[in-house]
Formats: C-alpha cells, structure tokens, sequence
C-alpha cells in the first residue's frame, strides 16, 4: 500500500488534518536462537516489510487506534486519564497502551491524546516480530508527537518492557534491539549480556534469503516461550548451585559446559542449556565465516542450529522440520533453519540467486503435500531500523 494512501485512509477515518508518518520493520534473526535471555549471541537484521503508522496529536486525552489489518474491529480508543490495563478486547492496541504506560514510567509526559493509524506487510504472528515492530513503531510516533528526549537505547528497553510486563511475553531484547538499531544491508551482531553491538555487512555474494513462512498459527507458543526460559533459569541455578561463578549461561563455553552438565541432573534441562551454549558458540562463528565471505561454513552453522533447536530445545514442529528438511535436499541451499521464537512462524534459507525459484517450487510442493496448506514465500531485503517517513 502507497504511503498516500495511508494518508489519506487516516484523514478519511478519523476525519482530521493530515498526520506524521513513521515506519518500525520486522527482523530475521540470522542465528543466535534463544540465546538472548541468556546472556549470548544474537545475529538478526532489520528487513524492509513491517508496520506503518500516521498520527496526530489530538486537544483532549484520548487514543483512538485503527488498524488496516483489522478493519473488523474498528476504532479502538482509551482514554489517558484512566488507568491502562491490558484487556483482550482491545486487541492490537494493548501495544499502544503499555507504550504509553512504561513511557509515562519512566519519567516522560504525554499528556494529550493522539489519532494512530496502523498497516502492517509482515504477517501476523509469523515469527518476523510483528510485536516488536508494533513496539517500536509507536515508540518512535509518541517520541516525536511528544517532543521526547530518548536515545534509541531506551526506545529499545521500553518495547521490551512493554512486551515482558504489559503483553506477559518474557522475551529477551533481540527483536526490539534490531528494529531500533538496524541498518541497510546490515545485520546486527549483538552480545546480549553487555549490549555492545557490531554492524556487519549482510552481503550475500550470489545468495539470497529465503524466508518461507509455515503459515501455522502459533498456539500456545507463548506459554512455551515462557517455559523455556524458565527451564534455561533452572539450568543455571542447578550449576551455580553446583559452583559453577556464572551469571549466565553464555559464559558457559562448550568445554565449561561438558564438565559441569553433571550438575544440571535433569535430562531435558541439561539439553535445554546444551542449546543455549552451543548456538552461542554458532552465532560467533557465523558472524566470523559471513564477515570472511565463507557462506559454505555460514550455511552449515545454519543448519547445526536448525538440528539443536528440534532435538534440544524442541521449538519447531512439523511444519518448520518440513520446510527446513526439504530446503537441505535442493540444490543451491548452502543452510536453513528455524528463525525467532519457532514453534510455528517461519524458516530462512541461504540459497542460491539462480535457484531461487526452483527451491520455492519444490519445497512448496513438498509442504502442502505434506502438511496440507500451503507455505508462503519471501525473498529478504534487509532494511534500516525503525525511523520516521518525509511528509
Ligand atoms: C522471540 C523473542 C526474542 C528471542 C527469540 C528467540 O523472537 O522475542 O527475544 O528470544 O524469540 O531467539
């Protein structure tokens, strides 16, 4: 959809003067799964589809929100003068509200209401952050409709904030870190324990990625979400229970890790860590094979990662085992495996240009065959993070 459209489907709703425009992307993460809430490596990127948002700021204290996406729902408003409390019925909009909130927390006045019209081009719930996209999106609008003075950083936390104590997700910063801080055609080799962060060139050479989406909704995946970062905290308590002087998992190394798994005495917690500190390991690899150009040892890493999150940490599922197993079976795909949270949502595949077609034909075919709906296909464009749009 054209941006002037967007304006115009604003003015057209909430029969106002023109508003401001922002953008806030989705991400891929490259690899470094489920390493981000315990102190590791994270590898994703910001990619060029995401949510759109025209706002204004209105004279009296309400929100009104209306979204493309669920034109069945309507307008959706609250007022600032009452307190703000997630509530199912107001859907997409409890983003909204718990901005608002941890912003208002953390020290910074709004005090006036604002019109906010929504598009997204990421699919909902597919794994390539819709959420934190949502996030950040309305982070940056109130930063300028409201004068704020924030660092980018702070956007960052309050998303993630937003996303652990408004939404109930307990999410690590991966997601909100690559929609705040992406850049053009770089990804984002972030160390989640201290913050410190590189830009990497995504330069792929004669690949692409592939982002092939499951199409299957994510039932219960927050639930499991949750249970696996309470599962990866117990592991660490059993080994500093046992001795062990670390504050996270990723200052585990694997060798550190095979001498004190003993500890952990639970088979499926002791997998659950294996996970976390191997795929560590993986990310600074990978982040060393694509800054040297070996997209032969990238793809592999890949693809270790993709086996370790089906056997150890058990986040994919038949439907993302489908798509990731068959793309290994064709010729030009150097790796691929799950990316985000999993369980559901999609996978990525480095594959080669001239093969690209062919690879989306046959895995495609391979899926609803098999899994009886059909997959969906993306190539990646890797984008800049979340910024306002001229006039
Ligand atoms: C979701 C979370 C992130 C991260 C990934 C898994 O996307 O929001 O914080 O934990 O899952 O790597």
């Amino acid at each position: 959809m054209e941006l002037s459209a967007l304006h115009t489907r604003f003015q057209e709703v909430f029969e106002s003067e023109p508003g401001r425009a922002f953008f806030a992307p989705g991400r891929i993460n490259l690899i470094g799964e489920h390493t981000d809430y315990n102190g590791g490596r994270v590898f994703p990127c910001a990619i060029t589809q995401g949510t759109y948002g025209i706002a204004r700021r209105r004279q009296d204290s309400l929100v009104r929100c209306y979204s493309l996406n669920f034109e069945e729902a309507g307008l959706i408003s609250f007022d600032l003068s009452q307190e703000l409390v997630n509530r199912p019925e107001d859907s997409w909009t409890n983003f909204v509200k718990g901005e608002v909130k941890f912003l208002r927390q953390a020290g910074h006045t709004i005090d006036q209401g604002f019109d906010l019209l929504v598009y997204g081009n990421i699919p909902n719930g597919a794994g390539l952050s819709s959420s934190a996209s949502l996030e950040l999106l309305v982070g940056i609008t109130l930063e300028s409709l409201f004068d704020l003075s924030l660092t980018r950083l702070d956007l960052v936390k309050i998303g993630q904030q937003v996303e652990n104590h408004f939404i109930g997700v307990n999410s690590g910063i991966m997601d909100q870190f690559a929609i705040g801080m992406g850049a053009q055609d770089m990804a984002i080799y972030l160390d989640t324990n201290s913050l410190d962060y590189q830009l990497v060139p995504a330069a792929f050479g004669d690949y692409l990625v592939l982002i092939m989406n499951t199409n299957k909704r994510r039932e219960l995946a927050d639930s499991k979400y949750n249970e696996r970062r309470s599962q990866c905290e117990e592991a660490l308590r059993r080994l500093q229970a046992g001795g062990m002087q670390i504050q996270s998992l990723g200052q585990l190394s694997p060798d550190g890790f095979e001498t004190s798994r003993h500890l952990i005495n639970d088979d499926v917690l002791e997998r659950r860590a294996k996970h976390a500190v191997y795929e560590n390991q993986r990310t600074v690899q990978a982040k060393e094979a694509l800054t040297a150009g070996d997209l032969k040892t990238f793809g592999q890493l890949l693809n270790a990662s993709h086996m370790s999150l089906q056997e150890d940490y058990e986040v994919t599922g038949r439907e993302l085992d489908t798509l990731v197993h068959t793309a290994w079976q064709q010729e030009g795909v150097l790796g691929a495996r799950m990316t985000g949270a999993g369980m559901g949502g999609c996978a990525i595949a480095l594959v080669a240009k001239e093969a690209a077609e062919a690879v989306q034909a046959a895995v495609g075919q391979a899926y609803e065959a098999s899994i009886g709906y059909p997959a969906s296909f993306y190539i990646a464009q890797v984008g800049a993070g979340a910024h306002a749009l001229a006039d």
